[in-house]
């Protein structure tokens, strides 16, 4: 299909679905020697959902696009194409997104995942509006979902403390109105740093064996510090260098949607874009990081709080395990 010169993809709806429990930091602190206190201080988190048994990110993934959709004012078999960005899908394949098309009764329509850690939902978000503008579906499920707590070493308090579950979808529709929706992404990666952030286990490189279980290697190693230093920098620069390239300043930005990862990691964020707190939707302290979930979760709520009002400029930005970051400046429509 052709698609008009001048077309735009806009996010025409929005859903999120968080599993019911809720695991407090002093749940957490008598798993593993760590405080509320410490956790709060370095991190910002209070708590974050954890998926029931037998609940996958499919399941997470269904709830929030049937949402998405019904926010769009579409019906379910109006959807051409799905993406969903994950690190847990619920088996190395098939992909979830085959799962999600079952589960939301669509025909055979194009589905498949995206993997690129905590930056998959802006990478997802970037291959499915090239994919719109040039072969011209009309309507697509784009969707961040994560069961971490598969994943997640409950005896590594240096890392369990930081991640939670859930999904949040958004979907994106082909508009004729020029200069709304996504008006540009920046992504990128940087393949010398696997190591840092990983699940080193499970994959071609260490298949699965008795041993890569008793190490834990099918559980996130993470080097904190050095993630740390990273994050700060290429987030900062990829909003930046956005923000430049659309002939804009920190001062048109009127809401900022960032990776949750870490309160400190966002307000060195703020100081170095120069756009005050108050322009940054954080929702960590009650999820956690959620990767590749985090930013469709906090745009989510920002969109119910009624922050996103037509003509907005909002930036969402964010950096994961790869190393990946992406960045989306989104007019809202
Ligand atoms: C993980 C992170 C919160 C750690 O904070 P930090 O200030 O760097 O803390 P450090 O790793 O330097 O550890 C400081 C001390 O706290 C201890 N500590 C680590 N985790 C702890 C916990 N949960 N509770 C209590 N103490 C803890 C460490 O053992 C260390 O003790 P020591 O000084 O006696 O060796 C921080 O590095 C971070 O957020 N990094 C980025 C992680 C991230 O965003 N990952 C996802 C990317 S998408």
């Amino acid at each position: 299909m052709t698609v008009p010169h001048g077309s735009s993809v806009i996010l025409s709806g929005i859903g999120a679905y968080a599993p019911e429990a809720v695991l407090t930091n002093d749940a957490l602190s008598r798993m593993v020697e760590t405080s509320d206190e410490w956790i709060r201080t370095r991190t910002g988190i209070r708590e974050r959902h954890i998926a029931a048994d037998g609940e996958t990110t499919s399941d997470m993934s269904t709830e929030a696009a049937r949402k998405a959709i019904e926010d769009a004012g579409l019906a379910v078999q109006d959807i051409e194409l799905i993406v969903v960005a994950t690190v847990t899908p619920d088996m190395p394949f098939p992909n979830t997104a085959c799962f999600v098309q079952k589960k939301l009764g669509l025909g055979k329509i194009p589905a498949f995942d995206l993997e690129a850690a905590c930056s998959g939902f802006i990478y997802a978000m970037d291959v499915a509006r090239s994919l719109m503008l040039v072969s011209g579906y009309r309507h697509a499920l784009v969707i961040g979902a994560e069961k971490l707590s598969s994943i997640t070493n409950w005896d590594d308090r240096t890392t369990c403390v930081l991640f939670g579950d859930g999904a949040g979808a958004a979907v994106l529709s082909l508009s004729e109105e020029p200069e709304v929706g996504i008006l540009d992404t920046l992504l990128g990666a940087d393949g010398t740093e696997t190591g840092i952030l990983c699940v080193p286990g499970g994959g071609s490189a260490s298949p699965s064996t008795v041993e890569t279980i008793e190490r834990s290697l099918h559980k996130i190693h993470m080097q904190g510090n050095q993630v740390f230093k990273i994050a700060v920098r290429v987030m900062c620069q990829s909003g930046l260098n956005l923000i430049e390239r659309a002939g804009l300043t920190s001062q048109d930005i009127d809401l900022v949607v960032p990776h949750q990862a870490n309160t400190r990691i966002i307000e060195a964020l703020s100081s170095r874009l120069d756009i005050s707190m108050d322009r940054f939707e954080i929702n960590l302290d009650r999820f956690g990081n959620t990767s590749a979930a985090s930013i469709p979760l906090a745009l989510e709520e920002a969109y119910r709080k009624g922050r996103l009002k037509k003509g907005a400029n909002v930036l969402t930005v964010a950096f994961g395990g790869g190393l990946t970051w992406a960045a989306s400046l989104i007019r809202w429509h």
